[in-house]
């Protein structure tokens, strides 16, 4: 090893280290839960009522950003804190396992005894369902 290798290679290990996932969280991708999941907590799924008008600022564990009238997206950071509010609910790889699939999902479809939200999911072919179960099941 020569004087230069000596210098650049501690250098090299610290900006891996600072660049490496940190917990389990951060093995779940932010971008697609950005675009992809994070519409579905907003959008309107008749019968039901969006998620984002019960779990704004809620005081479970759901816990959304609260969006003033009128404005239809989260900015950049208020996406951060509902992800990190979100990824609780959420083992990666294991959708079965996730609070956040089972809670709101039927109880025929396997889902929890009772969501106060309602059967926001009747089956597991949900298209919004299996979104968010592919954003987790991506997230090892
Ligand atoms: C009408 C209001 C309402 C709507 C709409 C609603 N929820 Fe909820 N949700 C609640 C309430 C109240 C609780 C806490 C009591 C309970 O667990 O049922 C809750 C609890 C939860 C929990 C468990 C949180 C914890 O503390 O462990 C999850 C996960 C959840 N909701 C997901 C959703 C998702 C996903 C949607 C949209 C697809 C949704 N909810 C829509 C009212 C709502």
């Amino acid at each position: 090893m020569n004087l230069t290798q000596l210098v650049i290679l501690p250098a090299v290990a610290a900006a891996m280290l600072m660049t490496a996932p940190l917990a389990s969280a951060q093995s779940l991708d932010f971008d697609t839960y950005k675009s992809k999941v994070e519409p579905i907590f907003l959008k309107k799924r008749p019968p039901h009522a969006r998620c984002v008008v019960c779990h704004s600022n809620s005081n479970n564990a759901f816990r959304l950003e609260a969006l003033p009238k009128g404005v239809k997206e989260y900015t950049q950071e208020q996406s951060r804190k509902n992800f990190a509010s979100v990824t609780n609910l959420v083992k990666p790889g294991n959708p079965e396992g996730s609070r956040l699939l089972i809670h709101p999902l039927t109880r025929e479809a396997g889902g929890d005894l009772f969501h106060n939200g309602g059967r926001q999911f009747a089956s597991q072919k949900d298209p919004d369902w299996l979104t968010i179960a592919d954003w987790v099941k991506k997230g090892k």
